[in-house]
């Protein structure tokens, strides 16, 4: 059957079936060689976006711009301090209201069941731009970075998270994975295990499509991966647990000693970003007075010959294009 996305909202990979997520990959990467090539494909021409950002952002709030005015659709940003959005006029009446101008809304915040409040008050397609559970748009591109660096097919890869496996990325990677047919392993520290009930639905999804789930703290489990990926500690709106994470955390920086037990010449780096690889953030520095080393990775691996996480950023803004294309744009 053909892929049909239009009028979808994208909140969370679960949502979504091996098929579609393949035809969003493939979709981003024709756009990509479009824009390589010059060629204008204008395919969101009379369509305007919202986006509205409850924390901050580089990558999302840059991708989905760029890639919007790529297509020819118009865009407006909000965010809490600028509109009344949640202080002065609840998440569901700004949503009735956006759904009268706008053809898409991005959403970054803290709750899942804000995003999916906003898709169901809006009547528009909504994309999550990051949530405290999820962050699906960032998976996508992570995948197709993957793709674009190993001959193998998706189902007969390995992705390896390390660290704080039950952070928003994580279980997007998780989904992303379980629904590909990748074996997915999460290294980190059992206090920081992703919920049982993400688990369970990962190893049924995977049961399905080939995908082995695992979890531990043996290094051992790194070997054989083809992507070795982290992500910081503490995440927005998680500071507080800084001192905490740093003490549970520090076995698991992504450091060259650890690439190696990969025991894969061909094992790739991989971050979300933004990353403390070094002392040169205000956030790092300061930490670092304080008696925190806050690195989840070392700049040996993250500057090494092996880490693709600019590439990793660049897609982002290929795979976001290709969510707005295909559940609003004109194809
Ligand atoms: N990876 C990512 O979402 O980056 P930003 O927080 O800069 O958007
Ligand atoms: N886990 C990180 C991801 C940032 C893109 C956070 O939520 O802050």
């Amino acid at each position: 059957m053909p892929v049909n996305l239009k009028g979808r909202n994208f909140l969370t990979l679960k949502d979504f079936s091996p098929a579609e997520i393949r035809y969003l990959l493939d979709l981003a990467a024709d756009l990509k060689a479009k824009k390589r090539a010059g060629i204008r494909t204008n395919l969101l021409v009379g369509k305007n976006i919202v986006l509205l950002f409850e924390k901050t952002s580089t990558r999302t709030r840059c991708a989905f711009e760029v890639a919007a005015y790529d297509e020819g659709a118009g865009v407006t940003f909000l965010d809490s301090k600028s509109s009344q959005m949640g202080k002065k006029e609840s998440m569901a009446d700004t949503a009735k209201v956006l759904g009268r101008f706008f053809d898409g809304i991005e959403y970054r915040g803290y709750d899942q069941a804000v995003v999916e409040g906003l898709a169901k008050d809006s009547g528009i397609p909504v994309w999550n731009g990051l949530t405290d559970v999820d962050h699906p748009t960032q998976a996508l591109a992570d995948i197709m970075t993957l793709r674009e660096n190993t001959a193998k097919p998706l189902n007969k890869c390995k992705l390896v998270f390390c660290g704080d496996t039950r952070n928003n990325v994580a279980y997007c990677l998780m989904y992303i994975c379980c629904k590909l047919g990748i074996d997915y392993v999460g290294w980190g520290p059992k206090e920081l295990a992703p919920a049982k009930e993400v688990v369970e639905y990962c190893r049924k999804v995977g049961a399905e499509t080939g995908a082995k789930v695992e979890f531990g703290e043996e290094l051992a489990l790194l070997k054989g991966a083809d992507a070795l990926y982290t992500d910081i500690w503490a995440s927005m709106g998680e500071e507080d647990k800084i001192p905490e994470r740093v003490k549970q955390l520090t076995p698991y920086r992504v450091t060259k000693e650890v690439f190696e037990a990969t025991e894969n010449p061909d094992c790739i780096f991989m971050h979300c970003l933004p990353s403390f690889h070094d002392f040169n953030t205000t956030m790092a520095a300061s930490q670092k007075e304080l008696g925190y080393d806050i690195r989840e990775v070392t700049d040996d691996v993250f500057l090494g010959p092996q880490s693709r996480v600019f590439d990793e950023a660049e897609n982002r803004m290929h795979t976001i294009k290709a969510v707005m294309v295909a559940t609003i744009g004109n194809i």
